[in-house]
């Protein structure tokens, strides 16, 4: 097949982690099995066109954001290009546009690497498909999370939803180092449209950029034993997923964040990423957890912002919470609510 021209868009989710993915074995590939609730409302919406071009020797394109040329994003995409060549040997014979949004604030914090990365790699894939039509679903979905891998290990993770196991895992039947798979054993309802409501503690630049995070874990004192640990928190997660049992859910997903905090405070060089606010929040929510019996809890990426999860049947006294007690903690008031969502679309 050949074509000349065209334009795909895409949206992809921003995900968050139960059990953290930190530190690799090799290039873009995971030291430990990691699980995430893919979001619904944390998007990055990217139109990709393309033309035909005479000089195939090198890729060109040009990058969008918000309707504004963006130079910066310019090294990381390239970067993704020189990583996914083999894979999509059209890259270089094409001029491409890639006109990126987000629909959460640009500089609020959020990591956009994993909606992004996504947005882009599902993009390619589509014009990947014209190219061969032939493909099935199931490799057009798989390819993709292995692309967005290239890019930013996360970003696999958000091409589908619900719940997305990413790295080789015992009990996970097709789970694998090289893509994302949605994980398909029973979900009990008490996940069903589980909430996700972000605080934004601090909007500053990342201290430590997940590559440079990542690194720290190659020779880190406690990296082993970590490593089996998400192994042995994944098993227990896949058991509560079944049961519904939500105390067991806070006991592993709290205790993944702040194992994920730990080992960037015990590596050489360390880090705390946490701010003061962070640490009220997490006190605060223990307290209300404590007194009111609401099963709400918190996770945390590799920053100072906190993930508030909680059930749906929970979100009216968990909100009046977070207005009440928790916003005061965010930098300028800000919160985005946002809950478990299905994955990519194209749209
Ligand atoms: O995808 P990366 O390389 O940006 O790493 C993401 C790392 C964490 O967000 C801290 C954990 C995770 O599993 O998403």
């Amino acid at each position: 097949h050949s074509i000349e021209t065209g334009k795909f868009q895409w949206s992809s989710p921003s995900n968050i982690a139960l059990v953290k993915y930190w530190g690799k074995k090799d290039k873009q590939i995971p030291a430990n099995p990691s699980v995430s609730f893919t979001l619904n409302n944390c998007k990055t919406i990217t139109k990709l066109a393309f033309a035909k071009k005479q000089n195939q020797d090198t890729f060109s394109f040009d990058l969008l954001f918000e309707g504004k040329p963006k130079e910066d994003f310019k090294p990381k995409i390239q970067q993704f290009f020189e990583r996914v060549l083999v894979y999509l040997p059209f890259l270089k014979k094409y001029q491409f546009t890639i006109d990126t949004q987000n629909t959460f604030p640009h500089s609020s914090g959020i990591a956009s690497s994993a909606s992004g990365i996504a947005a882009l790699a599902m993009n390619l894939m589509s014009l990947e498909k014209a190219l061969n039509p032939e493909m099935t679903e199931d490799y057009f979905y798989q390819k993709a999370s292995f692309l967005a891998r290239l890019g930013s290990g996360s970003a696999c993770r958000s091409v589908k939803g619900k719940v997305v196991v990413w790295g080789e895992h015992k009990n996970i039947q097709g789970s694998s180092d090289l893509f994302g798979v949605q994980f398909s054993n029973a979900i009990h309802d008490n996940f069903k449209n589980f909430q996700d409501t972000i605080l934004l503690v601090d909007k500053g630049e990342k201290q430590v950029s997940s590559s440079v995070g990542h690194n720290l874990m190659n020779g880190h004192l406690f990296a082993e034993r970590r490593f089996e640990q998400a192994h042995e928190n994944l098993e227990k997660l896949i058991q509560v997923f079944e049961s519904g049992n939500l105390d067991e859910f806070i006991t592993i997903v709290e205790s993944e964040a702040l194992t994920l905090h730990s080992m960037m405070m015990t590596s050489i060089p360390y880090f705390i990423l946490m701010k003061p606010n962070t640490l009220e929040i997490i006190n605060a929510i223990w307290k209300f957890r404590n007194e009111t019996k609401i099963p709400v809890c918190f996770t945390l990426d590799a920053g100072a912002n906190v993930h508030v999860l909680y059930p749906e049947n929970t979100k009216e006294s968990v909100l009046q919470f977070i207005k009440d007690e928790l916003v005061d903690y965010c930098q300028n008031g800000q919160y985005i609510c946002d809950e478990i969502g299905i994955g990519s679309i194209e749209n």
